[in-house]
């Protein structure tokens, strides 16, 4: 490459810089994809505890415990994959329900009690006692199945 084109290539890179930084806010669909991909992030944490204590793998302390850690800090960041003008409206891709932003107060609560109860799994799970895991395990999914009723499309 030439140095005319380097400056060229240096300039196209610095535009699309430009506008990744002063982009507006997110797009719906990158709402979308941040929200899935939380909610990915959630599953591959949350669904090896519920096979441990359901014995469909050996139980193994330490692991619940790294898991229990990232659903939490997970349970903090879906509210923000949930724009205004993100829902099914706007977006052809989403399984998410128009009545979570007609019902936003509804929602909040229905994630904050998930976090709530993710943030007592992750200290329960520390203790390292299969007994109260399992027990806070089946309440925290009861908070992810009370929120896919009302609010996800199957
Ligand atoms: C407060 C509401 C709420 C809670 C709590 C919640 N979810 Fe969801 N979940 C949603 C919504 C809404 C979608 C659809 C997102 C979309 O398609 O835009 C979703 C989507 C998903 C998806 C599909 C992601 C994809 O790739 O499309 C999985 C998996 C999932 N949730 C798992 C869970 C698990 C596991 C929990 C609990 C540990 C949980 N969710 C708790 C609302 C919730």
């Amino acid at each position: 490459m030439n140095k005319r084109h380097l400056g060229l290539a240096g300039g196209i890179l610095g535009l699309g810089l430009l506008t990744l930084v002063h982009a507006a806010g997110p797009r719906p669909e990158e709402a979308v994809e941040y929200r899935q991909s939380v909610y990915t992030v959630i599953k591959w944490h949350f669904s090896p505890i519920g096979a441990m204590i359901k014995g469909e793998i050996p139980f193994d302390a330490a692991a619940v415990s790294r898991h229990a850690q990232y659903v939490e800090m997970m349970s903090a960041a879906a509210l923000d994959g949930f724009p205004a003008g993100s829902g099914p409206d706007a977006v052809q891709d989403t399984d998410a329900k128009a009545n979570i932003w007609t019902n936003w107060d509804q929602f909040e609560s229905a994630m904050a009690e998930f976090h709530k109860e993710a943030v007592q799994l992750a200290e329960i799970a520390k203790g390292g006692d299969a007994g109260t895991i399992r027990a806070q395990f089946v309440k925290t999914a009861e908070t992810c199945k009370a929120c896919h009723r009302e609010f996800r499309a199957d």
